[in-house]
This record gives C-alpha cells, structure tokens and sequence, in this order.
C-alpha cells in the first residue's frame, strides 16, 4: 500500500515525508503541532474529583465500544503528563492542542473543582516554559453525565452551562491559552451521539441531531463573547470535521446526492457559523427536523471567529437514493486506512477551497486535525508506519496546493500525538505518531514521529 502511495508524482521515494522545497511547510509562521483530547488520553477517571462524563458512561454499557474498552486508564496521561510533554519537545514541534474535560474542573452545582484546574494550569504553563503555543479545547465531547441527565445538548440550558464552564476556565487560564475552541467536531457530537447513536449519549433520532446542534452551536455562541471579554489577546475559534462527497457516475442525480452530501456534513454547521442561517436543503433531506431557535440566536452563533478549525480524514463517494438523499457507494481498488477510511489527500485540497470561494466571511484556517490509523507494532524497539509518513506527505502537499490557490491556512496539527482511545472503536486503531504499549504504558517514537522531527529541526535551522 505504502508502495503505491509512494508511487503519486511529485513525492520521490527515497525521502518519504520531507515537504516539497517550495511547500509553504517550510516557513516559520506556519504552525506545526500534534493534537489530543482529555478523555482519550488522560484516563484517571476517578481522581481528585473529577465527575462521570458520558463517555464513561457510554463506554461501560456493553456493546457500545469495540472489545469493551473504557477510558478509565487510557494513556494514564493525567500522571504522565511531564514526560509526555517532553515527547512535544523531541518532535520540535510548535504548538499543541489539548482538551479541558469540563467534568474534572467544575460540579453539579457549578463549583469549581481546583485540583481539576490546576492540573491543567501546570500543564498549560509547562507547555508554556517550552516555548510552545497553547490550542485548547473547551469541549472534545466530554460532557459531565449530570448535564446528560438534565437532557444534555437536547435541553436549551446547556448553551448557558457551558458559557459558565467557559466562563470558569477562561478567567483561569488567561494568558496561558493562544487559541481557544469552543467546540471539537459538533456533527459528531449531534449526529452521531443524538443522530443514529455510534457515539455517547447514544440516542437516534434526526430530530434530536438538528436540536441538539442548534444549542451546541448556540452555547459556542455564547462561549464566544465569554472568551472574548474574559482573555482579548487569546485567538477564538471552533472546530469542525468537513467530509469530500463524490460520485463515480455523471448522473446529474448523483452529482445532486454528493453535494447532499457536503450539506449534510459541512454546510449544516459552516453557513450557521459563516452565513446566520441553516441551509434550506438539510430540511429537504431531513425534512421536518427544523430545530427550534429563538430569535436572536442566529446572530449570536455567527459571531466573528479568530480562526475555524478543520479536521479532515476522508472522502465519501455516494449516489441518488432514488429520492430525495444519498447513499454511501464505497469504491474498490482505492487505498484505505485501518479505519476502513479512504486516502484521499485531494479532498481536503478541494473542501478548502472550496470553502475559500463559497464563505466571503472564511476566517484564517487551522487544521487542527488529520492523520490515520493503522495496525503499528513495535518490533526490535521500533515502529515502522511507512502508510502515515505517506499519508502526512500528501495531506501536507494538499494544504499546501490550497495555500498557493488563495487559501489563508496557518497551520497544521497531526491527530494524534499518541495512540489513544478511539471513541466507538476503543485502543485497537492507532492514529499516534508515538505507539502506545496499554500494558506496559511505554511509549516508543514511530518512524514517522522521527522524521517529523528531523523536518522541524532542518526547517529552524533554516531560518
Ligand atoms: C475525530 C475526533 C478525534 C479522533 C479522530 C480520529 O473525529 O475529533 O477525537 O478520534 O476523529
């Protein structure tokens, strides 16, 4: 596989990773950084008082996450924290994106839990110490399971609980943050986790998704004029996951399904973002699934942002339903990752500018996330990922074709610095650039992470 990706003109095979000569990789201001999320790596679930979060939850209901895995332990992150940090350091790496677990810094009752915080005011002021730029999340999808238990994103309050929780962490953490994100991916947390169910709280109902989105969307809304009185020299932005939909047929109803497609997966949460409103053909796909918005809302989640984040991992070819929607059409013969995902860096090349020419409003773009899973073992003290190293090279080539077409992107995070829980799939896909051996909890530098790292430091030698 690792052959054939080698085999794509313009990537020469005896230098794997190390970005074109003229790729605007190569200059400073771009940002290189590696991305985690708290639940995914900290593990520590029942320490120094920290709640029970969905995700908890969720994962212990059998049959909910591949082999029954948990977060309980994770990385062990929440202990290992310094020598993780260091890993930061060997990659020569710029910044790095966090998450805050919102159920370990706060309580039912809205009370600060300090041991929570100040675990992240270490962390943020060692990242700090080593010169690295700070992006954090304020929700990767741990929600506090007591809010769950109110109706979670379902009920109307929530927007304001989180303007409080980020209320809380933005007053204390000011001035260790670069960049704040309000929210990690809201369709997976309203389409997968009240849509159809893969993900916690495992509710399926459409209805549910478009409401749930709408106060998700309101309560980053509100998260954003908290941030912006509470740390002003901070950047703020939210992230989304965008999809590329194609078709392989030239039937005007294919083409029509494929930009259902994208409606459904980055319109629905980009033209609130950027334009004020939903886009009209989401209710023609799912009709009768309309969220209830009160007036004024509309204004306050298009608020101006900083930055928008995107995470891209692949393309999804689709065709007509025969009625009003798509379906999933997987092509054969292409390369796919353990997740079953298909490598497509020119998707990400065309969503970004795609975006650039459709948004006259687009603020400057991160990628905050993009990388993929595979099958790593460690054998002689060493872990051969020949497919990532292939995959970052094109991804890195995409953004950078994007950049020289017009595309303002300032940077670029790997997912993920470590291999971690992965969601529904639990520890057995393997998405770091650093393997991570759960029994033992060592960790060993992939071939990929090496070469990352040589690449950082040939690029500050350079200027
Ligand atoms: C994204 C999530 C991230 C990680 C990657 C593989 O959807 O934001 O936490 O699991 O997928």
């Amino acid at each position: 596989m690792a052959t054939d990706a080698l085999a794509v003109p313009g990537l020469s095979s005896d230098d794997p990773f190390t970005p074109a000569s003229d790729s605007a990789m190569w200059r400073r201001d771009f940002l290189f950084g590696t991305a985690t999320a708290s639940y995914q790596i900290e593990g520590a679930v029942h320490e120094d008082g920290r709640l029970p979060s969905i995700w908890d939850t969720f994962s212990a209901t059998p049959g909910k996450v591949l082999a029954g895995d948990t977060g309980e332990v994770a990385c062990d992150h929440y202990h290992r924290w310094e020598s993780d940090l260091d890993m930061l350091s060997a990659l020569n790496v710029d910044a790095y994106r966090l998450s805050l677990a919102w159920p370990r810094v706060m309580d039912e009752r809205g009370q600060p839990n300090r041991k929570g915080i100040d675990f992240y005011k270490r962390l943020l002021g060692r990242l700090k110490e080593k010169g690295l730029q700070t992006f954090v999340t304020l929700y990767h999808w741990d929600l506090p399971q007591y809010l769950e238990d109110r109706g979670g994103w379902l009920n109307r309050d929530i927007a304001h609980r989180f303007a409080d929780y980020t209320d809380l962490m933005s007053r204390e953490l000011t001035g260790q943050v670069d960049a704040w994100m309000t929210l990690n991916e809201p369709w997976c947390s309203a389409y997968l986790g009240y849509g159809n169910g893969h993900h916690a709280p495992g509710l399926a109902n459409g209805r549910f998704a478009t409401q749930a989105m709408h106060h998700l969307l309101l309560g980053h809304g509100e998260a954003v004029q908290v941030l912006r009185a509470n740390d002003p020299r901070a950047k703020v932005g939210i992230v989304a996951n965008v999809g590329r939909g194609t078709t392989d047929t030239d039937r005007d109803a294919d083409r029509h399904a494929a930009h259902l497609f994208e409606v459904q997966h980055n319109a629905w949460i980009l033209d609130p973002l950027l334009k004020g409103r939903y886009p009209d053909e989401l209710f023609e796909l799912w009709p009768g699934t309309e969220p209830l918005a009160l007036p004024g809302d509309m204004e306050k989640i298009a608020a101006p942002l900083d930055f928008l984040g995107i995470n891209y991992y692949f393309r999804t070819n689709v065709r007509s339903d025969g009625a009003h929607g798509f379906v999933e059409a997987p092509l054969t013969g292409v390369e796919r990752t353990q997740m079953g995902w298909e490598v497509h860096p020119d998707g990400l090349r065309d969503l970004l500018v795609g975006f650039h020419r459709h948004y006259p409003t687009l603020p400057p773009i991160y990628i905050t996330e993009n990388g993929m899973a595979s099958d790593d073992e460690v054998v002689d003290g060493r872990v051969d990922d020949p497919q990532r190293i292939a995959f970052l090279k094109r991804h890195l080539s995409a953004v950078d074709q994007a950049i020289k077409a017009g595309v303002d992107i300032r940077g670029y995070f790997i997912w993920s610095l470590m291999d971690n829980f992965e969601w529904a799939f639990g520890y057995e896909r393997r998405f770091g650039v650093v393997h991570v051996d759960y029994r033992t909890q060592e960790r060993t530098f992939k071939r990929s992470a090496h070469l990352i790292a040589k690449f950082l430091a040939e690029r500050d030698a350079r200027t």
